[in-house]
């Protein structure tokens, strides 16, 4: 019997195909590079093409001869991203304009001025600011000609990137799942679809989107040129939703934290709509036959694109996996500070126009002081929002922490030792594909729910214990704080 899920992760910097068993082993990977495109300071681009044509050729590569043993797909992706494309051609009509990019920052500002905060955040539980699709389709549909004569001639479609694999996918299925529709600002957390009054405020026609659909069950088809055969696509999250599933937080309170290109921590909040008075994002977790689960969420923009910006762009590094080392050569970082505010700085401060800092630099600053405060800026950022959810009445008890950074064990002790918390890494950290694949097993019926996913796909976690004194922390925290206020 068919049984296993092909799960396609499209990322920010990479695009990947996995194939998950039914007991959560995973037995094939494919994965490619994204090009990124700075076009302008504060801008970031994706080719969509790329992003379509290189996720099929990992999809092809991971199912290989075995395309009769996949029962479902489950797609979980980058976020907030906006593709718009040509219903008729399936052709992109612009390249998609990123999460990080901060070019709607004067719209957002404008927006606030007006005094649209307040309705905006109670409506969709986000904030006015750049990261949201929202304010990037309005930019499309100003600033791109061939995107406004889509509009005007009624061959437009925009969506995420979820949206846009699934009409690839499909051959013209136009959906997205709820959880990636709450990053837009055109969803009401209580509306099952997009928002009329939402769509004017932000100026996006509502006829463009997808439809709003649950995150798991039989969403779409994928035709059988793609894989030799028809494969329903069973599950559709966003990537951070997709981690905390993966990390099995499915009963209130529990929290986890992925240190991926941005780092981003979610704590389930059952199926009340959340309220933050301190700055943070109400969104959903997932929706199961139309009813919703939803979860606080604190996004920072900036994690692992930090320690790559040391490698690719300063050449202080090699290798990501050399900031461990470096790290551990010397006893502190003779008081450097980073604050990562490369993209802006995300919650609980959002700052679009704030710019990255390096501060406390010596003689005696060399690149193992500088490598060691990239890692320290992990737990600060990440104490930020400790902070904020604290605040909100929803501290962490424990932190769940995934993704490619996490598996430094280095940052993780950081980690506890400055949030002053039992910190718990699963052995196999990439939880956001296993999300999606928990997903999609939920939906196409290999599993009967999420409960029995969890406790069947995930595997063994290893708990990292405070042991820093609270001096120490206390000037670590003090010291970042003040380089934070010149970010
Ligand atoms: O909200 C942006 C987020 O979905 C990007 O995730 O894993 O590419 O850093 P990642």
């Amino acid at each position: 019997m068919a049984n296993r899920i092909l799960v396609l992760d499209a990322g920010t910097t990479s695009t990947r195909a996995m194939i998950f068993a039914p007991d959560g082993t995973l037995e094939r990977v494919a994965q490619e590079e994204i090009t990124q495109h700075y076009p302008e300071p504060g801008w970031v681009e994706h080719d969509a093409s790329e992003i379509w044509e290189k996720t099929l050729s990992c999809a092809r590569q991971a199912v290989g001869a075995a395309g009769q043993s996949i029962a479902a797909i489950g797609i979980t992706n980058q976020r907030e991203t906006v593709v718009a494309w040509n219903r008729e051609s399936g052709r992109p009509l612009a390249r998609a304009i990123v999460w990080q990019d901060r070019r709607t920052a004067d719209f957002c500002a404008g927006l606030k001025e007006f005094g649209h905060e307040a309705e905006v955040q109670r409506k969709t539980g986000l904030l006015l600011d750049p990261y949201f699709s929202g304010t990037k389709m309005r930019w499309l549909l100003d600033k791109s000609a061939d995107v406004r004569a889509a509009a005007d001639a009624g061959t437009l479609a925009m969506g995420t990137v979820e949206s846009w694999l699934v009409w690839k996918l499909s051959g013209g299925t136009h959906i997205t799942d709820a959880s990636n529709a709450s990053r837009t600002l055109l969803l009401a957390l209580d509306g099952a679809q997009f928002d009329e009054g939402l769509c004017e405020l932000i100026g996006v026609p509502r006829a463009v989107l997808p439809e709003v659909v649950d995150t798991h069950g039989m969403l779409a088809v994928a035709q059988a040129d793609w894989f030799g055969a028809e494969v329903p696509i069973c599950g559709l999250v966003g990537d951070q939703q997709s981690a905390t599933i993966g990390q099995g937080c499915l009963s209130f309170g529990e929290t986890k934290a992925t240190y991926g290109t941005g780092s981003f921590v979610l704590t389930n909040k059952g199926q009340d709509i959340p309220h933050s008075d301190n700055r943070l994002l109400g969104t959903v977790l997932y929706q199961e036959n139309g009813v919703r689960t939803y979860a606080i969420e604190g996004s920072c923009f900036v994690a692992g694109s930090l320690v790559q910006y040391l490698r690719d762009q300063l050449g202080l590094i090699g290798t990501a996996a050399e900031t461990e080392e470096l790290a551990r050569s010397i006893p502190d970082s003779g008081e450097v500070i980073i604050v990562p505010a490369l993209a802006g700085l995300g919650a609980p401060h959002w700052q679009p126009e704030a710019r990255g800092v390096i501060a406390g630099l010596s003689f005696a600053s060399g690149k193992a002081q500088i490598a060691r405060a990239a890692l320290e800026a992990m737990a600060h950022q990440t104490h930020d929002l400790a902070t904020a959810f604290a605040a909100d009445g929803a501290p962490w008890s424990r932190l769940r922490i995934d993704g490619g950074m996490s598996a430094n064990d280095w940052m993780a002790q950081d980690l506890a030792d400055i949030l002053d918390l039992e910190v718990e890494r699963p052995d196999f950290v990439e939880t956001t594909a296993l999300g999606a694949a928990m997903l999609a097993s939920v939906g196409v019926g290999v599993h009967a729910s999420l409960a029995e996913a969890a406790a069947t796909m995930r595997g063994k976690t290893r708990c990292f214990t405070p042991q820093m004194d609270e001096k120490t922390r206390n000037s670590r925290l003090e010291r970042y704080a003040r380089a934070r206020a010149a970010a």
